[in-house]
């Protein structure tokens, strides 16, 4: 998640400041060509690296909401910043040129948070909605129509929720009275049957409502792909940046940066280097860069975002199985 600004305000409008953009220039200058932002959320990473010197960055995001709200500014970036509607997963495709640079800046943005419509928060109102491409099956969608044991094992697989079992139970109880279709009727649901939280605790209901939107929006499958997409779109000597916002993210990310620079899953480490064992990537960020204490004492919430960055090497892209990256993945039926 970006645009968490010191002393933001609420809403669509709020000033955003974007998330470790300052660490991501440094990791990646120096900038020219080309660039891809699969997130484009409030456009902060795309303005960033128009002005660090990219001739010209495309802008990706699933979110029609993102094209509404550059409107005001983005005639500003004319031939510089061009916008498309569509899914980093397909961000090759999407570019259609080859590219200098990739970012994705993981998760929902607080834009997307703060509008109650959307179904994000479980501190407002709204319809349980989820979907963050405003397209597809909806979180209400998946609680009203999967079976309990199928939903006991998406909030324990993408929320690490360990009273998943009890959750599911209480939630198909309930639906069978009345759907459940509001945001604050699930979270009252989980609250039941939970412990109150304790002072520094998060709210009861934050795990269920990660894991319904990781699977709402295969979150997990998008990055994997967008990964992989990124390997194939970049030109040698291309850079890849990521920033995470949790854990099993950030784990994909480094698996995927050691997997393709030769760290780990090469078919025998003695034998002379094969043509599949080349490295595709190099990493640059040898461990994962969280925000310094300036940031960190401007925004709390950028505690947990961690950037890394690789530089595409000359060998030929080539498809990986995603199951390598350790990504939880759910076997059953979403609906
Ligand atoms: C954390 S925000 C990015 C903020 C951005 N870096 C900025 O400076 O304003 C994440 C954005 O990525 C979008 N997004 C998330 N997953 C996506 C995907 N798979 N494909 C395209 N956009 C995605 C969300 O809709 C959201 O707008």
């Amino acid at each position: 998640m970006a645009a968490r600004a010191p002393g933001q305000t609420s809403g669509p409008d709020a000033p955003h400041v974007p998330v470790l953009l300052r660490p991501l220039l440094k990791a990646v200058a120096p900038v020219s060509g080309v660039w891809l932002d699969g997130t484009f959320g409030a456009g902060g990473y795309a303005r960033g690296l128009v002005e660090a010197g990219a001739d010209r960055v495309i802008g990706v995001d699933q979110d029609p909401l993102a094209a509404e709200m550059a409107e005001g500014w983005i005639g500003g970036y004319e031939g510089r910043i061009d916008l498309r509607q569509g899914n980093f997963a397909d961000l090759d495709e999407i570019a259609g040129e080859p590219l200098d640079g990739v970012v994705l800046d993981l998760g929902v943005s607080s834009m997307q948070l703060d509008l109650a419509e959307r179904g994000f928060s479980f501190m407002k109102e709204g319809p349980l909605d989820m979907r963050m491409s405003q397209s597809g099956p909806t979180a209400a969608d998946l609680v009203n129509g999967m079976e309990e044991g199928d939903l006991a094992d998406v909030i324990f697989l993408y929320g690490e929720e360990r009273a998943s079992r009890r959750i599911a139970r209480t939630i198909v109880r309930e639906r069978a009275a009345d759907p459940i279709t509001t945001t604050l009727r699930l979270a009252g649901i989980v609250e039941s049957c939970l412990p109150r939280a304790k002072p520094g605790q998060s709210h009861p209901a934050t795990r269920t409502f990660q894991a319904l939107r990781i699977a709402v929006n295969d979150e997990y499958g998008a990055l994997a792909e967008g990964l992989m997409a990124a390997e194939r779109a970049l030109k040698p000597g291309g850079m890849l940046a990521v920033v995470t916002f949790h854990s099993v993210e950030d784990r994909m990310v480094k698996r995927f940066i050691q997997m393709r620079s030769g760290g780990a899953g090469r078919s025998n480490r003695y034998a002379p280097e094969a043509p599949e064992d080349a490295p595709r990537f190099a990493a640059v960020t040898r461990k994962a860069v969280g925000p310094d204490d300036e940031e960190l004492a401007a925004n709390p919430r950028a505690r947990s975002a961690r950037l890394r960055v690789a530089r595409r090497t000359e060998a030929p892209a080539e498809k990986i199985d995603r199951k390598a990256l350790g990504m939880p993945e759910f076997q059953g039926r979403l609906q």
